[in-house]
């Protein structure tokens, strides 16, 4: 029955045996390992022997790596050959498993080679994900604890979990096989990366958010990032669970949503924005329509009314491009009540203070900054950049009246993710944009083991917002902004 998904070739050219004999360096190596002193002549037996003894395991090891490395290409070529790929659409899982087992059955036996149960078992999954899936990658990405994957050329995976970086033992065979999984997910969103175009962002079939840059421009190796995207995305009280911000800061973000405050989540790479944005976004009333422009669509939003947008990049002769400040002047048209940017980066910051300013009360984005007072700044900047002239206390009054909130989303040395400040934009005094603190997170201690200890506090402040929440009905208790001593 496994006939059905192979195609109707003559017979299976036993061929690639060939490569048998080149998988024989090993054995050359041997004599190497115990080197004659005629073989060696300008050392002593004496000299050589112990460094050759002390390569010989690793080596050993190496050979093996490699000689497996040579047998999946291999493989993976005959899998290739001899599977009728249009056939395998329709193909069950379980069907295309037991093609592809007995296929590398077949040719480990045609070639020769003996390997236990459990290599077998190995080498029977890595060729199904090499053949369907996107080879090495497919185990990280289908280990839901892992967040972030990152590739620095053929032979080091990085992974982050829980907050921290780590070493993963995943690898490529070589630089060619890391550029054929790349140009595999590349291709199937119809874009290309080569010399000429040498880094591509796209979305995994999954929803993964990827960006690959590949040689010359990458020096040691093509680099691959991957963001993972997570189905269950992390709710309020998840975030209060873990430790990213206090009941009484979840208690205050729910008024500032709900009575429409334009709020910016600030912070740095993957320290939890969008995971931010997406879980303040829980606040927003169903009886509003909401509309979200992303440059890869992450955001999960759990309202009935969401239109979603993505911007794209230009195709391959340069044309069709949509970018989010399209998306953005397009979505003023579409009678949007709030309108979420998932980060703002560029010219889009004009059309995003217009429309905070101009009747999109509720309106939510990110921006990359370390801090309130650094958020503002990194505005002025994109407003400069867009090349709007401006006077700067023009922009400033722009910025002041159109920002409510700023929350800043921070990843700390020890991995974990918190919500370090909560700042109110109050209003300008001279040239000035005047802020107010009302939460932050205050460390107290480092444990042993890295772990960073302290606690989440209010500033002692009032909300600036206290009487529209209150007119809105969110009565909050002034106990909520009370300064929490340490321990
Ligand atoms: N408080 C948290 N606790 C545990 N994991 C978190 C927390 N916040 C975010 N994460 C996880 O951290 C990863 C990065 O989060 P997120 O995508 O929100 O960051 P980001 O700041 O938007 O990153 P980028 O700058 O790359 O857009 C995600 O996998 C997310 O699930
Ligand atoms: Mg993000």
């Amino acid at each position: 029955m496994f006939a059905r998904y192979r195609k109707n070739t003559q017979a299976q050219p036993v061929k690639s045996v060939k490569a048998i004999p080149e998988r024989e360096e090993p054995r050359k190596a041997a004599p190497a390992a115990a080197p004659q002193p005629q073989d060696a002549p300008k050392r002593t037996a004496t000299q050589a022997k112990p460094i050759a003894a002390r390569a010989a395991a690793p080596d050993r090891n190496e050979q093996r790596k490699q000689r497996m490395n040579a047998l999946k290409s291999d493989l993976h070529k005959r899998l290739l050959e001899n599977l009728n790929l249009s056939a395998l659409e329709t193909a069950s899982e379980a069907e295309l498993r037991s093609e592809i087992n007995t296929i590398v059955a077949e040719a480990l036996s045609e070639m020769d080679v003996v390997l236990n149960s459990e290599e077998r078992a190995t080498l029977n999954k890595e060729m199904y994900f090499e053949v369907m899936g996107l080879g090495p990658l497919e185990p990280l990405l289908q280990d839901d604890s892992v967040n972030d994957i990152l590739v620095n050329g053929p032979k080091q995976v990085f992974i982050e979990r829980a907050g921290k970086l780590q070493l993963s033992d995943v690898t490529f065979r070589d630089e060619r096989h890391l550029l054929r999984i790349i140009d595999k997910i590349v291709s199937a969103v119809g874009r290309r990366v080569d010399e000429s175009n040498p880094y591509v962002d796209a979305r995994l079939s999954d929803g993964s958010r990827f960006n690959a840059m590949v040689p010359p421009v990458a020096v040691d190796g093509s680099l691959v990032s991957i963001r993972k995207f997570k189905k269950e995305k992390l709710s309020v009280d998840d975030l209060v669970r873990f430790g990213a911000f206090s009941p009484e800061m979840a208690l205050y973000l729910e008024a500032a949503v709900a009575t429409r405050l334009n709020v910016i989540v600030s912070g740095g790479t993957g320290s939890g924005k969008t995971t931010t944005l997406n879980a303040l976004s829980s606040f927003i009333g169903n009886d509003e329509r909401v509309l979200t422009i992303e440059d890869t669509a992450e955001l999960q939003l759990q309202q009935i009314h969401v239109g979603r947008m993505e911007s794209r990049p230009a195709n391959m002769e340069g044309k069709g491009a949509v970018t989010q400040r399209d998306c953005l002047r397009n979505a003023l048209r579409m009678r949007p009540d709030r309108i979420i940017v998932g980060e703002t980066r560029g010219e889009e910051v004009i059309d995003m203070l217009q429309a905070m300013n101009t009747g999109h009360d509720g309106s939510m984005t990110t921006i990359h900054a370390n801090s309130a007072r650094d958020g503002i700044s990194r505005l002025e900047n994109m407003v400069a950049m867009a090349g709007i002239e401006m006077p700067l206390r023009a922009v400033r009054s722009q910025i002041g009246s159109a920002v409510h909130l700023i929350v800043q989303a921070s990843r700390l040395q020890d991995g974990s993710r918190r919500m370090t400040s909560i700042t109110e934009i109050t209003g300008m005094e001279g040239d000035i944009i005047t802020m107010q603190e009302i939460f932050r997170f205050e460390r107290t201690g480092l444990e042993p083991d890295g772990t960073i200890l302290g606690h989440f506090t209010g500033t002692g402040l009032r909300s600036h917002y206290a009487d529209r929440f209150k007119r809105w009905g969110y009565d909050l208790p002034t106990s909520i902004y009370d300064e929490v001593r340490g321990h």
